[in-house]
Parts: C-alpha cells; structure tokens; sequence
C-alpha cells in the first residue's frame, strides 16, 4: 500500500486514469488543497462594522481571496523578553470611563479621560483630578479642553473658563446658550476678589466653631491674593506686612467685633483703611504709633494704590456684579479686553478670577455636580512672583476636597518657571506644581523644548520622542501620561465640535 493510500484509504483520490491525483500528491507534502465548493458562497454577513471578512478573504475578482490562509510567524519567549523585543507597545487601555478623547494608538482602541474617576479608582497612580496641558501654539490644546469639557458635560460636569484671554471659549459658550462674562476698561462686570462667597452666606446662624472654620479659609484666601497682588509690584511682604493685613480684613469685616454678618471688603476698602489706621489698628498690628505704622506701610500701600489708580482701575475694585449662573453647563470670564493693557494686567486679572474663583467654589454642596475649572495661560498668574504661585500651587492642592478638575495650560514649561531666578523658592514652587497635576498631557512641541519636557517631566527617550515626532504630526496628538503610564493618544473631534473649536478659522478669513 502506498502512502498515501495508507493515509487516506483506498480509491480516494484516484484520478481518471485510476491513477493518484494532484491533490494526494500536494498533501503527501502536507499541503490541502480546496476542492471546488458545490454551491456559490454565501455573502459574508453585514454589521455595523462593514462586513465579517472570512479567513481567506472574500472569494471574487479582486478581493484578495487566498486559496490558502497566510502563514502566520510564530515566536516563542519568556514574557520578560517579549518587552525588550517589542517595546512601547500596548498596554493594557484605560477603562471606558469618562469623556472619550480618540484613538488610543498603541492598544488601537479608543482612549477615554476621566480624572476623577481615575483618582477615586487609584487608576495608575493618580492621587488628584487635575491636569497640566502642554503645546506648542496650534497643536490643539483649547481644542482638546473644549471638547473634553463638552463631552464630561453629559455626565453632569460643568465648566468654569477663569480667565478666557483670546474669547477662544466664546463660541462654545454661545453653542451652549451662555452668554460669556467679559471684563474690561469700560465694562459694567465687576469682579470682587475680596468676594467672600457662598462660605458667607447664613453666617448669622453659624456655630461659633462653624464660623471660625470658614472664617479661617476665607481669610487665608485673601491673604493670598493680596500678598500676591503687593508682590506683583514688587513689595516684599514681610511678617509685620502680613500681620497688620490680617488685622485690617478682620476688622473691616466686623469679623473682630463678633459681627453676625461678614460685611463685604473690597481692595480700595484696605487701602484707605492702610492710610488712615485708628488706634486700635496701631495697637494690634504692633506698631509704636501713628507715624511708625505710616512709615512701615508706605511700600504697601503704594502697592495696593497703583492697582485701585493704575489701568486696572475700575475691574476689581468694587463689589460683584456679574450674575453667575451656577446651573448652566458653562461659565465663561473672559479677559480679551485686558490684552492691550499688556501681560502684567491680564496676570493681575487672572490672579483677582482665581480667588474670586475659588471662594465661588469653595463650598460645593456635597453631592453637586462636579466642575471643570480651566486656567488657560495659567503662567502668566505666575510671572507676578512667589505669593501669586503659592495662591495657584494652594487652588490645586484644593482640588481633592472640593472635587473639581483644575486645568493649566502653558506652551512650555519653562513658562512656569519664569517666574524668578533658578533656585530661587519660587520656581521650586513652580517646578512642584506640575507634579500636583497628576494627568500631564504633552501635545507636539520642538526639540529643545521637548528636552527640557523630558528633564523635568523624567521622560523615557522613547517618550520624548513621541512628543517631538509623532505628536507633531498633527493637531490634537499627544503623550497622555496618566499617573505612572504614558499613552499615544489622537484626538478626535467631530463635526459639530469642529465648528467650536476651529480657530483657524481667522486666518483663513
Ligand atoms: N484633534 C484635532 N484634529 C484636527 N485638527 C485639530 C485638532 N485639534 C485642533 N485642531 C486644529 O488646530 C488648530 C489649532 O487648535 P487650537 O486648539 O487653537 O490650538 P492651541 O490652543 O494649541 O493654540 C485649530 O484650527 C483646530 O481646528
Ligand atoms: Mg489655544
């Protein structure tokens, strides 16, 4: 008996001649051959994805049909090897929580954000929702913002734009049925950074020990924001200058005196309250007399004029005035009108929004609809020296308590390290602030700047390089890393997002 006979039984694949046929031959070799199939091949299913393709393809002219299937190459090795010979790819995807960004590249799937959900979940490392955004100009990060936020909006986030520089976030707003609040030289919108918020509110029914807590994050807040403001002029504030402010705002407020309601202060009210103290302001600021404290002010005070006299005047002098509608999905401040007055003016206005900001935000209602607070420029804030990073580097640090996604952007990151000499204590500030964004997304940046990424972010080289090549490619690409782990991630926008968030647009008008 043959072989082949032995394999496949007698008379089997005789051929017409009674010989053996082809067919034995080929699979005395190991190959089979398809026999013609009797009926016509049923067309392959269609779904929603376009149609199963059977293994060997669709068997018609031109479509790639195989009579045998492709050889596939097969590897063998130790899953500690396979990382060496195959590295940076997929891992595992995030979980499809949140808002769906794009195409995750290297699992292939698609890429969904959700800081808090990451932060409740542990989810690689991540201890706090907020979020650094890096790009060059016009690789897409107030397009990527914008369409995160719209997207977080169908699960009940909403947004607050603390400081819109360019109205890039005006279209989004009107799409939304929000009219943005501008703030300007010649604007009725006021904002009041001494504005105490809703901590204030039914202050007269407070236990004492209730009102001592809220009065001691309000206090501190406007501490903050005025030794930040005195700094941007260049006063130092030194202990004596701390403590006679401590002294003012608790006076002024009626605070000291056990009043049953906070009485709203606004900038010009510390100011004339430095220039003409009462004695008993003397005595508990520390001061010899009347004259000593005059003296020992005069920076201060000098300070805190030029910004109720200086080109500011008139925007954050004066109690608020905008009403802002806490329910709608957006809210929009937008500072284009300062643009003129130069970046100095807009890093005041941006520092006078965040605490005005915060003290809106400070008492989320438990079980209220998480926010998404976005700091676009957020460098310029720090240009106006340490107190004003320290009021930036204290929003985040809050952003656990009060469960909002606070948002930074910057170009590079040696914007936020302008903010004073190396070494100094505020660029270590400054340098430890991106660490408290535990979500840090890098959209395509040029090489230099790509280096200095990689120092201070410790970038792997192959990381680096997705944000200097890949990510260039174009807008919208970016190296997510999220806690420990880094993801090649595309943004995708869709048509109606398009129309919100082309800011192309300009030019090619
Ligand atoms: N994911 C994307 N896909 C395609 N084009 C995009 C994407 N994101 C942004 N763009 C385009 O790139 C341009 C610059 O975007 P923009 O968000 O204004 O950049 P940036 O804020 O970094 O300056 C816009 O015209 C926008 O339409
Ligand atoms: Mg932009």
């Amino acid at each position: 008996m043959t072989r082949s006979n032995r394999r496949h039984g007698p008379g089997r694949h005789l051929g017409r001649h009674g010989g053996r046929d082809l067919s034995a031959l080929a699979e005395d070799f190991g190959h089979h051959l398809p026999s013609l199939p009797s009926a016509p091949m049923a067309p392959a299913p269609t779904s929603m994805f376009g149609g199963l393709i059977p293994l060997r393809g669709h068997r018609r002219a031109g479509a790639g049909w195989a009579p045998v299937p492709a050889p596939l190459p097969v590897w063998q090795m130790t899953s500690d090897q396979t990382p060496g010979v195959w590295p940076l790819i997929a891992s595992d995807a995030m979980p499809a929580t949140g808002a769906l960004v794009g195409i995750d590249w290297l699992s292939g799937g698609a890429f969904h954000a959700d800081p808090i959900g990451w932060t409740l979940s542990g989810e690689a490392g991540v201890t706090n929702p907020n979020m650094s955004v890096f790009g060059s100009p016009g690789r897409g990060k107030s397009s990527l913002i914008k369409t995160f936020c719209l997207r977080m909006m169908a699960y009940g986030y909403r947004t607050l734009v603390l400081g819109d520089v360019k109205d890039e976030y005006e279209p989004m707003c009107r799409a939304l049925g929000v009219a943005p609040h501008a703030i300007g030289p010649g604007l009725p919108a006021r904002i009041n950074p001494l504005d105490a918020g809703p901590l204030a509110t039914g202050w007269e029914n407070l236990t004492a020990s209730e009102a001592q807590r809220r009065a001691a994050i309000i206090f501190s807040r406007w501490q903050m924001l005025l030794q930040g403001l005195i700094g941007s002029q260049g006063v130092v504030c030194g202990p004596s200058i701390a403590n006679a402010i401590a002294h003012i705002l608790r006076q002024l407020t009626g605070y000291t005196d056990g009043s049953t309601h906070l009485r709203e202060v606004t900038i010009p009210h510390v100011w004339h309250a430095l220039d003409n103290p009462d004695d008993a302001m003397i005595h508990a600021a520390r001061y010899r007399n009347r004259q000593h404290m005059l003296d020992e002010t005069r920076s201060l005070r000098d300070a805190l004029g030029s910004l109720v006299k200086g080109h500011l005047a008139g925007l954050f002098d004066a109690p608020t005035t905008i009403d802002v509608d806490w329910d709608a999905p957006v809210q929009s401040l937008s500072l284009a009108r300062l643009e003129p007055l130069g970046d100095e003016a807009i890093g005041i206005g941006l520092a006078a929004l965040n605490s005005w900001g915060r003290a809106m935000t400070d008492a989320a209602e438990p079980g209220s609809a998480p926010m998404i607070v976005v700091r676009d420029e957020a460098w310029k804030v720090m240009r106006l020296g340490v107190d004003a990073v320290k009021a930036l580097d204290g929003d985040l640090r809050l952003s656990r308590r009060d469960g909002c996604v606070q948002i930074i952007v910057a170009h590079k990151p040696s914007d936020l390290l302008t903010v004073g000499d190396a070494g100094s204590q505020a660029v270590a500030i400054a340098r430890d602030l991106i660490h408290l964004c535990s979500t840090k997304v890098l959209l395509g940046q040029d090489e230099r700047i790509g280096e200095d990424l990689a120092g201070m972010l410790g970038l792997s080289l192959m990381a680096e390089q997705v944000v200097t090549h890949w990510a260039t490619g174009a807008p919208g690409r970016a190296l997510w890393i999220v806690g420990q782990r880094a993801f090649k991630v595309a943004a995708v926008r869709s048509a109606s997002e398009i129309v919100l968030t082309d800011t192309n647009e300009a030019i090619r008008r």
